[in-house]
């Protein structure tokens, strides 16, 4: 252990305290760290001496059902990653018959996959502006969108764990009658008013990659309270079978279709993707959840503590008083992207990895402005411009936040 770290600036270098100095890792401070843990492994290791079926099966509805309880959720679908959950989000709202139109508004930031699937499915996305206290959706330009438009969707981006204006956001909601989907990849854990997020929209997607707030490796998850949505989600991570529905509905489908039993298995209700995942991941989906809230409070003290150091200095994401924050990076905006370059020194001189807040304004990126034009908003331009992340993972204390802190507040000038 070595408690003592040199801050590096341009002006010279002082002595601070803080964890161990770690040799032979490019940085000191990872912005993720994994939550797989030696123990996870050696249940993990134990588990698969026992020779368990490893392909999705009895662990993965386990770990659906042991997700509905934390969650509070009523149906859950274990999927390889939050892209593939939000793919399924969208094709199953497309193949429900609900949308009067396939207008969607998209964040301008958030991820590319949270837009990706409403090009590939022939949606029409219309880009939002970010807010400026939570860096999600603005609700002026959503509601103005809303008028002029009159989409059938909208695609919330809990942005890096700062729970929305949810309030806000359903009483749009009722008012203009969209069908919300809701991005909470990188907000697993957070809640607004005592409601987790993820459990607002329609439909929810969630991450368990590595460095979101807990890891199945790869991993993903969609959930709804809807039934019809949810075996439209069952049966699109499945080729489009009816295998995974339950025995009523599955019995149901094979009647209708006059289908017999020995080739009842293999019929194709939808045209259907493979996104499973394994019984592997849900394995060790089961664990991560034993500890979720041992990691929440973790990210939580280290967010609070970040925010005590840097909000007066730096633009940061705000959130309602009753909310419960759950980030998996603190993001702050620099006054302009010098300031910003030399933060990102100072930080890369004393080995603390960064990078820019998200994707910044997905609008400006060539994936978008090849096919609908350059967006620009001021908020989220601002963001593309001065945002970067700095490491909150549970491996993080709060003498580890102090110094980080510490390094950019002194790299500022
Ligand atoms: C908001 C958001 N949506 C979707 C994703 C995609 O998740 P995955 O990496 O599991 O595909 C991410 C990943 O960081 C994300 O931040």
């Amino acid at each position: 252990m070595n408690d003592s770290l040199k801050i590096n600036t341009k002006h010279g270098s002082k002595e601070v305290s803080s964890k161990n100095g770690d040799i032979g890792r490019p940085f000191r401070y990872y912005l993720a760290e994994d939550t797989i843990d030696q123990k996870d492994i050696n249940r993990l290791i134990a588990w698969l001496k026992k020779s368990p079926r490893l392909t999705k099966g009895e662990v993965t509805l386990k770990f659906e059902e042991k997700w509905n309880r934390w969650l509070k959720r009523s149906h859950s679908v274990f999927c390889n990653s939050g892209s593939s959950a939000n793919l399924l989000m969208y094709d199953a709202l497309l193949l429900s018959g609900r949308l009067k139109n396939k207008k969607v508004v998209v964040p301008s930031v958030g991820w590319v996959t949270t837009i990706a699937p409403a090009i590939q499915l022939g949606f029409e996305p219309i880009m939002c502006e970010a807010d400026p206290d939570t860096f999600g959706l603005d609700l002026n330009h959503l509601e103005s969108t809303l008028k002029k438009e009159h989409p059938s969707t909208v695609v919330l981006v809990q942005v890096l764990g700062i729970p929305h204006k949810m309030r806000e956001i359903m009483m749009l909601k009722e008012k203009y009658g969209f069908i919300l989907l809701e991005d909470a990849c990188a907000a697993i854990g957070a809640s607004y008013h005592g409601q987790n997020l993820g459990t607002f929209g329609d439909m929810a997607s969630f991450s368990f990659y590595f460095g979101h707030q807990f890891s199945t490796i790869e991993g993903g998850m969609v959930s709804t309270d809807d039934k019809q949505l949810n075996d439209l989600l069952l049966m699109l991570r499945s080729h489009g079978w009816s295998k995974d529905l339950d025995r009523e509905t599955h019995n149901a489908l094979v009647t209708s279709h006059n289908i017999d039993d020995f080739n009842a298995p293999f019929v194709f209700y939808e045209p259907g993707f493979n996104l499973r995942s394994t019984d592997l991941n849900a394995y060790i989906g089961l664990g991560q959840l034993d500890k979720i809230e041992w990691i929440i409070s973790r990210r939580q003290k280290n967010h609070h503590r970040y925010k005590m150091h840097l909000a007066q200095n730096f633009v940061i994401q705000k959130s309602d008083p009753d909310s419960r924050v759950c980030s998996i990076h603190f993001g702050l905006l620099a006054k302009d992207t010098e300031e910003r370059r030399r933060i990102v020194r100072a930080l890369t001189n004393n080995r603390i990895e960064t990078r820019i807040f998200s994707a910044g304004n997905l609008g400006l990126h060539p994936f978008w402005v090849k096919r609908f034009g350059k967006t620009s908003f001021p908020m989220a331009d601002r963001i593309h411009r001065c945002g970067f992340f700095l490491p909150n993972n549970p491996s993080l204390g709060i003498k580890d936040v102090d110094f980080i802190s510490r390094v950019v507040l002194a790299g500022r000038h």
